[in-house]
């Protein structure tokens, strides 16, 4: 990676790409904020974009693409079946992971769909470090259920644990013993972990924990959807690898695995997904269900232009250079919060800077939603928008009980290459002023809640009328500022 110090040793993230193209931003009034919460039933996914100044909610699809992705796209093959475009994309993915086959899909969670449909049947057991909300929810639709098996580590909010997401390998072998293998479709492994932070698991661990499967001949799976982010931790956190290069980890971490698939609305800077494997009998048996639910075997419900931008993408995340900029701006955006005493997640993982809830709205319970009502209170203080990631993102039981999340986080994503330091410390500044006003805020409760993956589109209010104390203490400190 490019080794560039600064004379004055400053220790800030410095961006090696230029910026050639811009879209305006918007930050709407306080009073305006409050009524598109409100219009938003509290959900920041149902909040429209001309109210948000910085969208961090995701880096789904939203990551900023390259010059050579954006021409790419100019010069595709666009034909039903046979297109060399997908050629292309299909040569790339083998190039990468080693693979030999390779079922495309429009998006990660459409994997899911073709994974757990092919694999999983009623009192089937799906072990994992950690779930994701679309994962459990397809596993679950087939009469499935998942084990979590990330190590204790996982789940504390504060540790110097490098790998928070690996899996626990004892747990593992409890887990198989105990289950028996029959009743174990696959092994999932979430390479880094969404739900817990953005936190990475380490190539020895993704080997042990496959070795244990191949002891008792159990499919093992990779979800490469936050692969990027993990790759760079290896790189940088685990003393094995660190003379090697981004594409030789890859393949360390790919020939560990029987199937791979990945979201490319992440890993590889657009949209679209897909399910890559070695063994032809994994192919022939998922191979039908994507022209059923995605396209034909040569587009599965991607555009060409966006296959073309996928293998550019793909290329460009075997630069270090590239692939460094989401956790090195991470990392800053959490010293920043930390100096300033705010609760976050460390150590800093990929994906986005997570503020801890739980710490700091100590005062609102669980079954009030601490990291929803955080999420609409940065909303308030600086027109950002978060992601819940605690119990809201959960779903009920089938009796109808609320799990409570292990852990409640705000997700703050850093699209990669898309906000500069500004606004970054523009975000910090107003998190900074609400940790300060922190005894404002209040909980949620449900107005309307779907019986599945809530999070998306439910509706709550507050409380009680804390928002309007928030908007006017805002006034008070911000005099007229935006
Ligand atoms: C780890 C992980 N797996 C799967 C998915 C689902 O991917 P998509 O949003 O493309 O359906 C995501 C999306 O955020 C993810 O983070």
């Amino acid at each position: 990676m490019a080794n560039i110090k600064f004379f004055t040793g400053m220790d800030i993230p410095l961006e090696l790409h230029k910026v050639r193209m811009v879209q305006k931003l918007n930050l709407v009034p306080v009073e305006r904020r409050l009524e598109a919460i409100t219009e938003a039933g509290n959900n920041t996914f149902l909040l429209k974009n001309k109210d948000i100044f910085l969208d961090m909610l995701t880096d789904s699809g939203v990551n900023a693409m390259s010059d050579r992705q954006t021409a790419a796209m100019l010069v595709c093959d666009d034909s039903y079946a046979g297109s060399a475009t997908f050629t292309r994309l299909e040569d790339k993915v083998h190039e990468i992971f080693g693979t030999n086959f390779f079922l495309p899909a429009h998006q990660g969670r459409a994997c899911e769909n073709i994974l757990a449909v092919a694999f999983v049947k009623p009192g089937d057991v799906v072990p994992m470090n950690f779930h994701f909300t679309t994962t459990k929810a397809h596993i679950t639709r087939q009469g499935g259920t998942v084990a979590e098996l990330v190590t204790d580590e996982g789940i504390k909010t504060t540790s110097d644990d490098p790998f928070k997401g690996n899996i626990d390998l004892d747990k593992l072998r409890r887990f198989i013993a105990e289950t028996g293998t029959e009743r174990i479709p696959f092994m999932r492994i979430e390479a880094g972990t969404n739900l817990i932070g953005g936190q990475p698991l380490s190539l020895q661990n993704m080997h042990d924990a496959c070795e244990i499967c191949r002891e008792h001949g159990i499919i093992t799976v990779l979800d490469a959807s936050l692969l990027q982010d993990n790759l760079y931790f290896i790189k940088t956190r685990e003393a094995a690898c660190r003379d090697m290069s981004i594409r030789e980890i890859t393949r360390r971490v790919a020939d560990e695995f029987d199937i791979i698939y990945f979201s490319a609305r992440k890993f590889g800077f657009a949209r679209g997904g897909g399910i890559a494997m070695r063994d032809r009998r994994f192919f022939e048996h998922m191979r039908e269900l994507v022209p059923m639910f995605e396209g034909f075997l040569t587009y599965g419900g991607m555009s060409v232009r966006e296959m073309e931008a996928i293998t550019v993408g793909l290329d460009e995340t075997m630069d270090e250079d590239v692939i460094s900029q989401g956790p090195i701006f991470i990392e800053f955006m959490a010293r920043e919060l930390q100096k300033r005493g705010v609760p976050i997640v460390t150590p800093a993982g990929g994906l986005g800077c997570h503020l801890n809830a739980r710490e700091f709205l100590p005062h609102i319970d669980d079954h009030e939603y601490p990291a929803g009502a955080l999420a609409a209170a940065v909303y308030l203080a600086g027109g950002v928008r978060g992601m819940e990631r605690g119990t809201l993102s959960e779903q009920r039981e089938p009796d109808g009980t609320e799990p409570i999340a292990d852990v409640e986080l705000l997700r703050l994503a850093l699209p990669r290459r898309v906000f500069t330091m500004s606004q970054v410390l523009y975000a910090v500044d107003r998190i900074t002023w609400l940790h300060e006003n922190a005894d404002l805020v209040g909980g949620l409760r449900w107005v309307e809640e779907p019986s599945s993956l809530r999070f998306f589109f439910g509706r709550l209010e507050a409380t009680s009328d804390w928002q309007q104390k928030l908007v006017k203490k805002f006034r008070e400190d911000f005099g007229e500022s935006l």
